[in-house]
């Protein structure tokens, strides 16, 4: 897996401790940045993995800079990318090649609340339940098809700090378990939409409180 980091890199640090745990039969070939300061950077460096980052402005445009990037990202010739928290919007020159082998961890149910500050969209409808989803990456902003989400239930009293952090716990078990499926090849993208062992699915995975998909 390559995986693209624009901060913290939680998600990237759940997949690196999966793997090293033993409980995920993969590995990450190297992990790529827009940020040159991004703490993912570093979580991959400290065992030993490629980081690179590259910076926006040293390129004349979105496009040239997505080009550049990919360029890099293909020298460590992935199986799949994994978007990570890499918050910069990617060009269809570069995902529409890639779409079938790229996901993104997004923190909401879509189609709900797409898009930034997911948690503060969802606190402001008044929503009661909220989430995160992992999908396929097309040229539509968050919205390739999904694969699996994980539902998080707003309490009274919430702020964003409260609700992004019990998202945030359930996005790794529900990273790390879509990664597990996809690294067996039981997952893939077909013409009409996710496919689960060759068979449509009807709707998103749903993990459970047990980490497993319902
Ligand atoms: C995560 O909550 C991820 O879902 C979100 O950024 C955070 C990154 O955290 N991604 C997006 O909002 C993408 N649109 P991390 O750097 O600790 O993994």
């Amino acid at each position: 897996m390559a995986v693209l980091a624009s901060g913290r890199g939680s998600n990237l640090q759940a997949l690196l401790d999966a793997i090293s745990a033993g409980t995920l039969d993969a590995g990450v070939v190297g992990v790529f940045s827009d940020r040159v300061g991004a703490p993912a950077l570093a979580r991959a460096r400290a065992v030993g993995i490629s980081a690179h980052a590259l910076s926006p402005r040293d390129y004349p445009s979105r496009d040239a800079f997505d080009a550049a990037l990919f360029d890099a990202v293909d020298t460590v010739a992935p199986d799949l990318i994994i978007c990570a928290g890499y918050m910069r919007l990617l060009g269809a020159a570069v995902v529409a090649p890639r779409s079938a082998r790229m996901i993104n961890i997004h923190p909401s149910l879509l189609p709900d609340f797409k898009g930034l500050r997911t948690h503060r969209q969802a606190l402001a409808a008044g929503a009661s339940r909220h989430g995160a989803s992992v999908h396929f990456v097309t040229a539509a902003l968050d919205g390739g098809p999904v694969i699996s989400q994980v539902p998080v239930p707003v309490l009274p009293g919430d702020d964003e700090t409260s609700l992004s952090a019990r998202v945030l716990e359930r996005e790794h078990p529900l990273l790390v378990e879509t990664v597990r499926l996809l690294a067996q090849r039981r997952i893939s993208l077909g013409d009409d939409g996710v496919l689960l062992d060759g068979r449509s699915l009807a709707g998103p995975l749903q993990l459970a409180a047990n980490n497993r998909f319902a």
